[in-house]
Order: C-alpha cells, then structure tokens, then sequence
C-alpha cells in the first residue's frame, strides 16, 4: 500500500534545481553549555546555492515542474517586501524562462537591500500593496489582466505552501531516510522555523510517507497553532488524496511552538539575538532574525528546560534565509 505511494511519488514532475543532499553537522559546541543535552544536529539547508538561494529551492522544483506541464507563461507570487520565497521564485523565473510579477505587501524601501535588492538586479515587476490582505486579490487581478492579453499566468500561493511545493519537502523527508542511514542513528525530533506551512506539511507527510521515527515541531515565525494547523492541512489534504496515502495528518501530527516568535514577524527577541550571536562566535553559523534565530532560541530554551531525554537525537532544519542579515 505504502509502496505505491511513495512509487506515485518519486513519479512526479520534478526540474532538478537545488544541489542536494545538504549535509547534516552535529552541533557539539552546544554539549558544553548543558551536561544532560541531547545529541543535536544541524540541516545545512542555508548551504542550498551560493548566498541567496536557501530551502525555498526545493519547493520550487514542483512548483515550476508544475507550471512547464501547465505551458505556464508567467509565475506570480507574493511575500513581505524582503520574502525569501518571492525572490527565489523570481531567480528561477529568470533561470528557467518565465517571465514573473511579484505582489509584495509593505512599505518600499527607500533604499534597495537584501531580498528587494536582488529583485531589483533581476529586473522584476513588483506589484507593492499595503497589507497582507490585499495580495490576493492583486495578484488575481493581474493573472485577468495576463489571460485577456492572452497569456497563461500561474498564481504560486504565499511560500509556495500548496500541493506542488509541499512536495518539496516530502522529498526532503526522503533525503533523511537515506541520511539516518548514513549517519547510523534515528532522530526523534525535527526543529523548523514555520510560517507558511508547506515545510511542514510536507516533513509531516514525508516523515509518514517514508517512515521516519521524528516527532516533528514547527517554531512559528508569526502564525497561530491554528492557522498552522489550517495551512498545513491546506496545503497536505489535496496531496494525500494525489498519492492515495494510506494515512491523513490529524491534530496530534501538528505540533507548533509559539513561545519564541515575540510580538511580530521579524522583530527580533533577546533569547533570538543571543541565539545568533553564539551560532556565529561558536560555530560560523549565520542565523536570520525573522527564522532562523527565532527557531534557535526555542531550541535552546527546550534544552534548557530538559524537554529532550539526553539520548534524544535532535535536528535543528536551518532553512536558510540569511539574505536578510543584509536587509
Ligand atoms: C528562511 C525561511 N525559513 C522558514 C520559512 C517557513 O517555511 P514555510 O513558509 O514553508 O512554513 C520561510 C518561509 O518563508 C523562510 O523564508
């Protein structure tokens, strides 16, 4: 039963663009701060591409798989005014020959930088609007606007969280299979920074799909457990139905941790300073503020607490972003 659905899986239209596996490191500057850690590892996903590129890479190897099957002219997605999705999106555009319109929410920077900076050296179309709600809507009536012109737009959702995307880390579920193999252990739990819910539909439909033992917790960078649990389902439901799992993803599946996000998206805490300053000092590990140092700082904290048994195998999934130190 399981084998069909993971055959059905490796079947599906993929375009090669994210060089993997990203290696896993284990973390032992942390054993030192803790006498009864647990063994901690890292997913280099931040190695994905030189600087810029980072885990968004492996949705989009669906997405735009997607979008050539489609005979798609024009990808148009949406972000903040300094998403990583939105300008990785815009990055393959240009590699793979679509054309692209980003819709981007927020005030424009006086001065170019970061991920806006890089849209700019692309010569993308960049739709600002004021809020998150008004995305939507803009980025509907531009795909109108392209197919009464006679052009064929794909609307990519927000951080490509839907059943084309999500694909991209269940493959990444895979990749763990093959490395717990590798590395001779099992983990039992998973860390990752969460907000749109596509990496972690997909780790939990992978972690299924594939059999991995990891409990698997997503620290929100800015969502409610329950609009988590909404997106996940979202973006999970359509491909469980495409693969014929033999399983559904139901509540206890969806762990999300919001004590570490602070009081908006991107404003940094104490405890995710203090996380990315010892990930630099002690490791050359770059962690950005709206993700990844947010994510750290749960991490350190569970450990501080005692939440891992010291036998506890845990992978910290570092899902890049670190275009925003420059931001
Ligand atoms: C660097 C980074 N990490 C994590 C996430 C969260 O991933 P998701 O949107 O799939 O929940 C994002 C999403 O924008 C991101 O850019």
């Amino acid at each position: 039963m399981i084998e069909k659905s993971q055959k059905l899986f490796d079947l599906l239209p993929r375009l090669s663009l994210a060089p993997l596996n990203t290696p896993i490191q284990e973390l032992k500057f942390l054993y030192n701060k803790s006498s009864s850690s647990p063994g901690v590892f890292i997913k280099r996903d931040d190695y994905i591409g030189p600087l810029v590129w980072g885990n968004k890479l492996r949705k989009l190897e669906y997405t735009f798989a997607e979008a050539r099957r489609q005979g798609v002219d024009t990808l148009i997605t949406t972000g903040g005014m300094q998403s990583n999705h939105a300008r990785t999106t815009a990055q393959v555009a240009r590699q793979e020959g679509f054309d692209v319109i980003l819709v981007l929410n927020g005030e424009t920077p006086e001065q170019a930088r970061g991920n806006y900076l890089i849209n700019k050296k692309l010569g993308v179309t960049i739709h600002a609007v004021p809020t998150r709600t008004d995305r939507i809507p803009k980025m509907e009536e531009l795909a109108n606007a392209l197919i009464a012109e006679g052009k064929k737009p794909l609307i990519v959702p927000l951080g490509a969280s839907d059943e084309f995307g999500t694909l991209g880390f269940i493959k990444a579920a895979q990749e763990i299979k093959v490395q717990e193999e590798e590395l001779g252990l099992s983990f039992d739990y998973i860390l990752h920074a969460s907000s749109s819910g596509g990496t972690q539909a997909g780790l939990i439909l992978g972690k299924k799909l594939f059999g991995l033992n990891a409990k698997i917790i997503g620290m929100s960078a800015d969502s409610t457990p329950e609009e988590l649990s909404a997106s996940v389902h979202l973006a999970a439901d359509p491909i469980i139905n495409k693969l014929q799992l033999p399983f559904t993803i139901n509540d206890d599946d969806i762990q999300v941790e919001t004590d570490y996000m602070g009081t908006a998206y991107g404003v940094p805490t104490k405890a995710s300073l203090i996380a990315e300053k010892l990930f630099a000092e002690k490791a050359g590990i770059l962690l950005d503020q709206t993700y990844s140092a947010k994510a750290v700082s749960g991490l350190l904290a569970y450990i501080e607490k005692g939440f891992f048994k010291p036998t506890d195998k845990v992978l910290f999934w570092h899902t890049g972003g670190t275009i925003a130190l420059f931001q």
